[in-house]
């Protein structure tokens, strides 16, 4: 077997099933470019020093740029035999440029190398999803600067609650990535420290200089307990769980729109390419790309879970069991650009390559969305305002308006379908401008408080939104 980089003290070979259970470079390899990043830093500051030389240092950036285009070219060698990306990549650039190569590792362990890959990957992972996250808002706001006078009934309990315009419906939706984004942002800021120096655990005995290092990584500080830097993963788990969070929110806009499709709303449809057909009903279009959302949804749960149980039983300092942090990680990565990219594509549809037309996008059944709101009497609150204003304490509106309400539905007619006689029976205050208030858009003018969703509201709401994201 392949000689190790410890191997003078082990009187036999490793097991090739060890081999495989231990090494990481089949998942670890999408490391590279930050393991080189930081080696490259890690290098020049290492000259800059006087711990190796302005000669070895160039030739470790002339071995890393060989490294680089072997790599991009895919033809680097990866070898299990080597474990994972960085001892692979190490030994390569001692293959290319000899003793250079082994000075590279002096002041530095994989334990504070591999921490500081993390977590300048997932900077960088971290600023693309911010972006994600602005182009489903962005599309989220375009759909809902389109629809501000379009009436839905809004529901409580999944029982027709109120009428809301269906812009105000969406902006809920782009609050809630507005504060994914945030989370994003501050988890980032505990993300971009740097571990490297902290060497195995205690740190080192070099005079490194660990400022130098994260001033040339772009990182805005260093970690101040080397135990704690090789050793933590809060900064994971922080992420999976604000990834975990803007996938519940996925989640849920799945399970409206899936619902919304459905044939007994019928309130919206999505262009045909984010559906599927049925391989035995013909008449089938499904929502698979909102289901696929809402299903993977557990799985983002899931990782973090595995994450936060991974580090509860370790003690100080680098643990192995840490490897078992990047597969969880790289998925949920994976999983939230893809859904994000999909819902921001679906959402407010692409413009397409030939006409420039948009093509995907929500189409919305105003007709549908109407009716829904005129059925389930969603104005009896209004009623019960009316009343109050007339001067009842709201209470006793509100068991006035419970009466109203039972005759009505035991006639099968809407509030607004009672004659002014019949509603004068309920309480004689009741005058004719009664039925300004009932209708749809009476209610919804009359909810003109901040948050609201009065279309002046909704279109102060919009304006923020649009300033915001720039759009
Ligand atoms: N592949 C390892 C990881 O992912 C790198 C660090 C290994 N360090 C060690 N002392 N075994 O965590």
């Amino acid at each position: 077997s392949k000689a190790q980089a410890w191997s003078a003290l082990f009187s036999e070979p490793m097991s090739d099933l060890v081999k495989r259970y231990t090494s990481s470079v089949f998942f670890d390899k999408r490391l590279w470019q930050a393991d080189i990043a930081g080696s490259l830093a890690h290098a020049e500051m290492l000259a800059a020093q006087g711990i190796i030389s302005a000669g070895d240092h160039a030739a470790i950036e002339r071995g890393m740029a060989t490294i680089t285009r072997e790599i991009e070219a895919g033809q680097f060698d990866w070898q299990l035999d080597l474990e994972d990306v960085h001892l692979n990549i190490e030994a390569r650039l001692t293959q290319l440029v000899g003793d250079a190569g082994k000075r590279l590792h002096t002041g530095r362990s994989r334990n504070d190398q591999v921490a500081t890959d993390v977590r300048l990957w997932l900077r960088g992972e971290i600023d693309l999803i911010a972006g994600l996250l602005a182009d489903v808002q962005r599309a989220l706001v375009e759909v809902a600067a389109q629809n501000v006078d379009v009436i839905l009934p809004g529901f409580t309990h999944l029982q027709v609650a109120q009428p809301v315009s269906f812009a105000h419906h969406l902006l809920a939706y782009v609050e809630m990535f507005a504060r994914d984004a945030e989370r994003m942002a501050d988890v980032r800021r505990r993300v971009n420290v740097l571990p490297l120096g902290s060497a195995a655990l205690a740190g080192t005995t070099y005079p490194l200089d660990r400022e130098r290092v994260a001033r040339t990584l772009g990182m805005d500080g260093v970690c101040q307990n080397s135990l704690d830097a090789v050793s933590d993963r809060d900064f994971a788990i922080e992420f999976a769980a604000a990834a975990s969070l803007v996938m519940v929110h996925v989640s849920r806009l799945s399970e409206e729109l899936i619902v919304w499709m459905s044939q007994n709303f019928a309130f919206i449809r999505i262009a045909d390419r984010f559906t599927t057909g049925s391989s035995i009903m013909p008449q089938k279009k499904n929502p698979d790309v909102p289901e696929l959302a809402r299903g993977k949804t557990g799985r983002v749960v899931g990782h973090l879970m595995g994450l936060i149980t991974l580090m509860k039983g370790q003690p100080l300092a680098y643990n192995k069991d840490n490897q078992e942090d990047k597969e969880p990680l790289f998925d949920t990565v994976d999983t939230l650009k893809d859904t994000l990219r999909i819902f921001a594509e679906m959402i407010g549809g692409q413009p397409g390559p030939q006409t420039g037309a948009k093509s995907g996008g929500i189409s919305v059944n105003r007709q549908a969305m109407r009716a829904a709101a005129l059925k389930g009497y969603a104005t009896a609150t209004d009623l019960a305002d009316y009343l109050v204003k007339k001067g009842l304490p709201f209470r006793d509106a509100h068991e006035t308006v419970a009466h109203a309400v039972k005759a009505a539905s035991d006639q099968g007619v809407d509030l607004t379908e009672l004659s002014l006689q019949q509603l004068q029976g309920f309480h004689p205050a009741i005058e004719a401008d009664i039925f300004d208030a009932l209708t749809l858009e009476g209610s919804l003018n009359a909810r003109n408080t901040l948050g609201g969703t009065a279309p002046a509201q909704v279109r102060a709401q919009l304006a923020r939104h649009q300033a915001r994201l720039g759009a």
